[in-house]
């Protein structure tokens, strides 16, 4: 999960996301606390440095419009994500190569790099 996270880029989601996610994270690390936990509090201050709210990106600021106060950590759960793949059919997202509509990189190739312009999505129909 935490993994699938990370390869979105971070100014996809606004800080209380990343807030909420990485808190929620801590749960699944096991012994050496204070090391982890210094880990832990890198990346969320990457995050928070890096997300939608400090973006002047065309989708931060909608995403950031599409979630405004709600507690919404997954992307696919924002009327913004839905919107823009409304026109891709459902069997697709479960297609082999695919699997699952949070796999974001089988479809933007860039994506980590947080290069979401049209000319960097795949044609879907090669998933067909
Ligand atoms: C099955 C392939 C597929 C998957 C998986 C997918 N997308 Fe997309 N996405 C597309 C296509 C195709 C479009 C362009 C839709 C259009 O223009 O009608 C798009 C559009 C977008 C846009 C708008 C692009 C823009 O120029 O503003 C964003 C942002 C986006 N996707 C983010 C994501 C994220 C984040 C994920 C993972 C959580 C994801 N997508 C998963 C195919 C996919």
């Amino acid at each position: 999960m935490h993994r699938a996270t990370l390869c979105i880029p971070p100014d996809i989601l606004p800080k209380k996301s990343w807030k909420t996610l990485m808190s929620n994270l801590e749960n699944h690390f096991g012994d050496d606390a204070s090391l982890k936990e210094k880990e832990t509090q890198n990346i969320l201050g990457f995050l928070l440095k890096n997300s939608a709210q400090n973006s002047t990106k065309e989708y931060s600021v909608k995403v950031l419009n599409s979630i405004g106060n709600k507690d919404i950590i997954a992307i696919t759960q924002t009327s913004f994500w839905k919107k823009e793949h409304k026109n891709i059919p459902k069997e697709l997202f479960e297609n082999r190569k695919i699997k699952s509509k949070a796999n974001c990189k089988a479809c933007h190739t860039d994506i980590e790099k947080g290069l979401i312009e049209d000319d960097k999505i795949k044609d879907i129909s090669s998933f067909m």
